[in-house]
């Protein structure tokens, strides 16, 4: 059973996921400025780690809304859109496309899928909407929609059949930030096609040699990240799970629960880190469900994974 561009509309609009195809592949979609529906989207796909998520518009003028978009990045856009490219630039509206969304970076992904049915939920909608590849973490990206409801229909509150996808691969990943434009992601649109359009892309090696960290996709907080913590101490601000021991302004979920946690970890972590804090003591966070990404990314931000 398919659902209509108008019910995917209204499903995300009340927070739910929605399977929308796109001419690469199947995406499970969410509102991007709701983390909540963010945080579910990571659930149902078991996705042990918070990756960050690339927003979906409908033109390029909505897509200059969520990013700011240089000259090399709109002649990317106007011969790649709509179509299998993704522009990753600095994020222009950081409640458009939620912290969660964005794993907490200053970036943002962005692209116009060449879809009629993505177009006209997109149009509907309003808003950005982000959207992984429909599959359980681990398991091939879903190209047909029989696929895709198996893998995540289960957890989503509409499902849009757009036959088989075309592309059938995922969008080729492109940064337009400072220095030459550089390649994140093989895929639909190809690098001799890119680079026709802005001269030599950089190689990764190259990057990574200039400036060692440049590649590193996670957000890392000024202040010292202390794990684990059954409290803070003095001088350090408190990023509480559950009943907390102090008052502290940044309870991830004071009900408990991980997808209230999830929604609120980046942007909660930037928020204590901007008191300049001696450091951020973390309350422990269960290891199951969202717990486990969450204590991923956690353990990154105190710098104990590359
Ligand atoms: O074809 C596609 O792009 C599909 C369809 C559904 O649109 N979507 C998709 O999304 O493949 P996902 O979440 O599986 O892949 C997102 C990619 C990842 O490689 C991620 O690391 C990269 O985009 N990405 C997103 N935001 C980024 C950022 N701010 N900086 C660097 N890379 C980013
Ligand atoms: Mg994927």
């Amino acid at each position: 059973m398919s659902d209509s561009p108008v019910q995917a509309a209204r499903a995300l609009r009340a927070g739910g996921l929605v399977i929308l195809p796109t001419e690469t592949v199947y995406g499970l979609a969410a509102d991007a400025a709701d983390a909540v529906a963010v945080a579910a989207i990571f659930e149902a796909k078991g996705r042990p780690r918070f990756n960050p998520l690339i927003a979906h518009a409908p033109d390029l003028d909505a897509a200059r809304r969520i990013a700011v978009l240089d000259a090399r990045a709109i002649a990317l856009a106007e011969a790649f859109w709509p179509g299998p490219l993704t522009l990753v630039a600095p994020v222009r509206d950081p409640a458009a496309v939620c912290d969660l969304a964005r794993a907490g970076l200053d970036t943002v992904a962005v692209r116009v899928p060449a879809h009629p049915l993505a177009l006209e939920v997109l149009r509907l909608f309003g808003g950005p909407v982000v959207a992984p590849s429909a599959n359980r973490s681990g398991r091939p990206s879903p190209t047909r929609f029989a696929d895709a409801v198996e893998e995540t229909g289960a957890f989503a509150a509409a499902a849009v059949d757009g036959g088989p996808c075309a592309v059938g691969v995922e969008s080729s990943v492109v940064a337009v930030l400072d220095g030459p434009p550089r390649l994140l992601r093989a895929g639909g649109a190809t690098r001799a096609e890119i680079e026709a359009v802005v001269g030599p892309l950089a190689q990764a090696d190259d990057d990574a040699r200039r400036s060692p960290g440049r590649l590193a996709l996670h957000y890392a907080p000024d202040a010292p990240v202390r794990l684990e913590a059954a409290a803070p101490r003095p001088g350090e601000a408190f990023l509480a799970f559950g009943p907390s021991p102090v008052e502290t302004a940044f309870n991830l979920s004071p009900a408990g629960d991980l997808r209230e946690a999830a929604a609120n970890l980046f942007a909660f972590l930037r928020a204590a880190d901007r008191t300049r804090p001696t450091g951020i003591a973390v309350a422990p966070i269960p290891p199951e469900g969202l717990g486990e990404a969450i204590n991923d990314r956690l353990r990154r931000a105190a710098g104990f994974v590359g």
